[in-house]
């Protein structure tokens, strides 16, 4: 089968795209013809040696994938073959067969097409995740999402929205804003172009926000910190910008918030059930146009690379995904 494989850590240039032996069906697992891959800030990160999870050479990388069933290993007895579904791994999506934990398998509606599907569990789990379990975000609350058009960001706007709050976007250009408002979000703040901390305020009459979505991480943290309500909570989703910053305790103190860790793909491997929860619900969602994956970008296998290199430059909205076999051409 064809794989995207990754020989050495390097930037995304130094990717090669191989024919290899298909992968090993291991008691409990499920063989998955791949029709879509979703591409993710994170493969960025595993290839260039700078993921937490650093598999030995040479490996795929690739986080989430949307395809048919097409063989069981030992002990599986559903999803039966055939079946389309989504699923999420550690790497190792971006080829044309995955075999995952059978529990960690989603059959997906016939409404669903596989390149939604393939950029759904990631950033629909991640934020869904955050704001629900980790954040408890209420109805009338306000949220402020950070980097508010990328993969994360956008997911969070749709789904703070459907949870009820009252959604504060904040991105790096007017173009990004814009989808965010397409996506529902109430408010637009540009904080390249103006002080996000100012606008925050003024835009809560001085409270701040109640929540605050960040997958930047670094300057725009350090604001975050200075523009959250009495009582809020900032998840601490990734470090997009480069830099990880660290929480001011004084402001932890005075404002009794909390900084909250969200670490999705663990969550879901500790937690299968919980999380496969977490997609039925979010597949309903779907159904009812409350969460509109944004596929900017369709690429073939083949193209990785360029796929990878718009995490680099800043330039990507929404999701890109890639297409496999047919598909893809
Ligand atoms: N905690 C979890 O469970 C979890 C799960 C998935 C992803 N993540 C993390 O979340 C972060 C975002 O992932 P994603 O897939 O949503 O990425 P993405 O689509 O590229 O979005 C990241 C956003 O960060 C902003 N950004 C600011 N400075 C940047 C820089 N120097 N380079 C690139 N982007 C920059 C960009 O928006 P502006 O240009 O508008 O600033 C961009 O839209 C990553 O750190 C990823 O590792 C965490």
């Amino acid at each position: 089968m064809k794989a995207v494989l990754c020989r050495a850590f390097g930037p995304p240039e130094t990717l090669v795209v191989e024919s290899v032996g298909p992968p090993a069906l291991e008691p409990g697992t499920v063989r998955i013809a791949v029709a879509a891959v979703g591409v993710n800030f994170p493969d960025l990160l595993l290839i260039e040696g700078k993921y937490q999870v650093r598999p030995p050479f040479p490996f795929s990388p690739g986080l989430e994938c949307a395809g048919t069933v097409t063989e069981l290993g030992p002990g599986v007895t559903a999803p039966r073959p055939g079946t389309r579904v989504m699923t999420f791994l550690s790497h190792g999506c971006m080829a044309e067969e995955v075999v995952a934990p059978a529990d960690c398998v989603t059959p997906i509606p016939d409404a669903v097409p596989f390149d939604t599907a393939a950029a759904f569990p990631v950033v629909y789990g991640t934020s869904y995740h955050a704001l629900v379990a980790r954040a408890a975000l209420a109805a009338g609350e306000v949220l402020l999402v950070t980097g508010a058009s990328g993969g994360v960001g956008l997911s969070a706007v749709e789904i703070g929205k459907r949870m009820g709050a009252t959604v504060i976007a904040a991105a790096g250009s007017d173009e990004k804003l814009a989808l965010a408002r397409e996506h529902g979000a109430d408010h637009l703040v540009n904080y390249r172009s103006e002080d996000m901390r100012e606008r925050v305020k003024a835009l809560t009459d001085g409270r701040g926000a109640d929540v605050i979505y960040d997958p930047v991480g670094g300057d725009v943290f350090d604001t975050a910190m200075r523009c959250i309500a009495w009582n809020g909570r900032l998840l601490v989703i990734g470090f997009a910008s480069g830099r990880i910053a660290e929480a001011k305790t004084n402001i932890v103190l005075l404002k009794e918030i909390s900084v909250v860790g969200v670490a999705w793909g663990a969550f879901a491997k500790r937690d299968p059930a919980a999380n496969q929860a977490y997609f039925a619900t979010l597949l309903r969602w779907y159904e009812k146009g409350a969460v509109r994956p944004r596929i900017s970008r369709r690429l073939p296998l083949d193209d990785a690379v360029v796929a990878l290199e718009g995490f680099r430059d800043r330039s990507v909205v929404g999701k890109q995904v890639l297409l496999v076999g047919a598909a893809g051409g």
